[in-house]
């Protein structure tokens, strides 16, 4: 048999940032009683049994009433190949409008398999050069990090200073890359509750940090995942909300929101762009674009089925994440109380684990008094009975070493107080 080496394949699909998912599935995989704080995945609750056909008989009814075309057509549009742009794209851009006031044209919003595939889209529209850069927080959420190394982009990290990117450090990157001949092309922000630091840009921190947008000419690309968990009443602003320049490219996802498995996201890339000839289209058009030459479409029925949702939760993106953010912030809170309780506290040990208190998101980072290895998971695993993600597995120059990430998302609440006892009797054995 034909045998291919390593070498010879694209270098990414040696990187341990494409690997993680894999490690984490495997490791837990090999420990199936074993609680996991691991999984960033959304919670199953009201999606077992979930039963597609009633929010797909409403987009229906929605297609029949909005373009004035009978049942029979309507229903032919769900088994067809579709616009590479996306089938509910007007919904779509209403939500944003009037939830958000993010207000662009249904044509700028491109419907895509996931954020995952907005962002391999985004990147590869953007990146046309070998001197252009992606600057990305440390620790980074994989998903951009390794669409990036797939693309061959190359990347600079900024330090997640908890607060924020550190803008000191992302302008001096910008100068030290030009200085290089090379130029920060974009910068990927997750502002609300990022993944895996957790961490909450502050209103004055997007106004400073579109400012240094347009300062030093690079593009924003926001993140909008877990924006829904936020405390009622203490959303922040979009930076797309805030942009006044065309600055932010706005990257939306309905997996945590809806269903992970009907993997529907968005991308909104309303900036101008002028061709060689001095005409005009919007960035949208080139995302489309590629994206006939990737995905080709997003399933229309998967559309179909999101469509109806939001079309059940009177068209808006802000209800539909209402329905599910009580779980998140349920959760965050007993696994912040159980920690509390568990961890907190005097004595050296104790004073040598630190954790942060995000007020949103899945994620909560702690920090421990050792390194924190794959071996280290295995013994945790192994011995206690309970899985957490190394945090150097976000991070470009595997730095991060004694940090784990805690994802309390996909658990329940006594899973959660037992995960946590086991947690804290794997911390209490190491040395200090
Ligand atoms: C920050 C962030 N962005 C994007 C995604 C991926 O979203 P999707 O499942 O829509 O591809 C995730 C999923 O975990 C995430 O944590």
């Amino acid at each position: 048999m034909l045998e291919l080496s390593q070498a010879s394949l694209h270098r990414a699909l040696g990187d341990p940032v494409l690997g993680s998912i894999g490690f984490l599935n495997e490791v837990m995989s090999r420990y199936p009683a074993a609680i996991s704080f691991a999984p960033g995945a959304p919670h199953l609750a009201n999606l077992t049994g979930f039963d597609p056909s009633p929010y797909i008989d409403t987009y229906v009814a929605h297609l029949m009433d909005s373009r004035g075309i009978s049942q029979t057509r309507a229903r032919q549009m769900l088994v067809e190949y579709g616009p590479s742009r996306g089938l509910i794209n007007g919904l779509v851009a209403q939500a944003l409008k009037s939830d958000y006031s993010i207000d662009v044209p249904a044509e700028a919003v491109v419907i895509t398999v996931g954020a995952q595939e907005a962002m391999l889209l985004t990147l590869r529209a953007l990146f046309g050069s070998a001197g252009d850069l992606l600057a990305v927080a440390s620790p980074c959420f994989g998903g951009i990090a390794g669409a990036a190394r797939l693309l061959d982009i190359g990347m600079v990290p900024v330090n997640d200073t908890g607060q924020g990117l550190d803008f000191r450090q992302l302008e001096m990157t910008c100068r030290a890359a030009r200085a290089r001949g090379q130029r920060i092309r974009a910068v990927y922000v997750a502002p609300d509750f990022s993944n895996p630091a957790g961490t909450l840009l502050s209103h004055d921190g997007r106004l400073q940090l579109l400012d240094i947008a347009e300062r030093e000419d690079f593009l924003l690309l926001e993140d909008a995942t877990y924006g829904f968990t936020a405390v009622p009443g203490g959303e922040l602003p979009a930076l797309k909300t805030l942009d006044r320049h065309g600055r932010v490219i706005y990257l939306g996802t309905f997996a945590k929101i809806c269903l992970p498995g009907a993997r529907v996201g968005f991308a909104v890339a309303d900036q101008v762009v002028r061709d060689p000839a001095g005409r005009r289209h919007i960035l949208a058009d080139d995302l489309a674009l590629i994206k006939t030459v990737t995905t080709v479409n997003t399933s229309p029925l998967c559309q179909a089925v999101i469509g109806g949702m939001l079309l059940q939760h009177n068209g808006s993106l802000a209800a539909l994440g209402a329905a599910r953010a009580g779980i998140y912030r349920r959760n965050l809170a007993l696994l912040l109380d159980a920690l509390d309780r568990q961890l907190g506290g005097t004595g050296d040990l104790r004073e040598a684990v630190t954790w942060n208190r995000p007020s949103g998101g899945f994620f909560v980072r702690l920090r421990l008094p050792a390194e924190a290895n794959e071996e280290l998971l295995e013994v945790s695993a192994a011995d206690y009975g309970v899985l957490w993600t190394p945090m150097s597995l976000f991070y470009l120059d595997g730095s991060g070493h004694d940090e784990i990430r805690l994802s309390c998302s996909y658990l329940d609440p006594g899973e959660i107080a037992e995960g946590v006892s086991r947690l804290a009797a794997f911390i209490n054995r190491l040395p200090v």
